[in-house]
């Protein structure tokens, strides 16, 4: 009885073999770069595969995934994925997808110690600490976790925002919309939160950073 890591070979040859039949340019095209629309920021939870949910195929979205699908602006690996799609890749759309009965949000919500992770969901904490009154009040368990999975979000859109990456992005006119949706474990539907950010606008004068001066540096 072949275990998952070896059938990941026979699934792999699969694919490769449909793959050729249906597109037979597939792979030579996809071999010239990447040019993805994309960007995509989510939970790494094995549940929530960027491409499958959305029915995209390989070389359509740039991927980004971490515990609870988090904007963390000391984070280099996701500033690294964020300069690269917006700044060399262009992306037009920056997404970032949470999910119902999401484990990072729902330990974030304890305050059970499970290791070193308990400073990843710091992070979260602080989101709960910042809408503490709304999700206090709510009593069943399930619909605060729900309520917690889409502001968690909504607030990781808003750090997206703050960063100089996307500033800049705005101040030189490029296209770039921010969105933040769910997905729904459970009956597999994707929604979206209908942020849809693409200026600083909304920000706090705290976090606007001056344009000129931007502009100036590069
Ligand atoms: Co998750």
């Amino acid at each position: 009885m072949p275990d998952l890591y070896n059938r990941i070979f026979e699934n792999n040859k699969r694919w490769v073999a449909e793959k050729n039949e249906t597109d037979p340019n597939f792979f030579n095209r996809l071999s010239k770069g990447q040019n993805p629309p994309i960007l995509w920021i989510g939970c790494s939870d094995s549940r929530v595969p960027a491409n499958e949910i959305t029915g995209t195929e390989p070389g359509e979205i740039f991927v980004h995934r971490n515990i609870a699908n988090m904007v963390v602006h000391t984070d280099m690996n996701m500033l690294s994925v964020l300069d690269y799609a917006v700044n060399v890749l262009e992306v037009k759309h920056v997404i970032v997808c949470g999910h119902y009965g999401c484990g990072g949000i729902n330990a974030a919500l304890e305050n059970k110690q499970v290791g070193i992770i308990d400073n990843w969901l710091r992070h979260i904490k602080d989101v709960y600490r910042l809408h503490k009154a709304e999700i206090d009040a709510i009593q069943d368990i399930d619909q605060k976790s729900r309520r917690m999975v889409e502001i968690n979000v909504q607030e990781q859109v808003f750090d997206l925002s703050k960063t100089s990456i996307i500033q800049n992005a705005w101040a030189q006119n490029q296209t770039v919309y921010i969105h933040g949706i769910v997905y729904d474990v459970s009956n597999g539907i994707l929604k979206d939160l209908n942020l849809n950010i693409s200026n600083n606008q909304h920000l706090d004068s705290v976090y606007k950073l001056d344009i000129d001066q931007i502009i100036g540096n590069n």
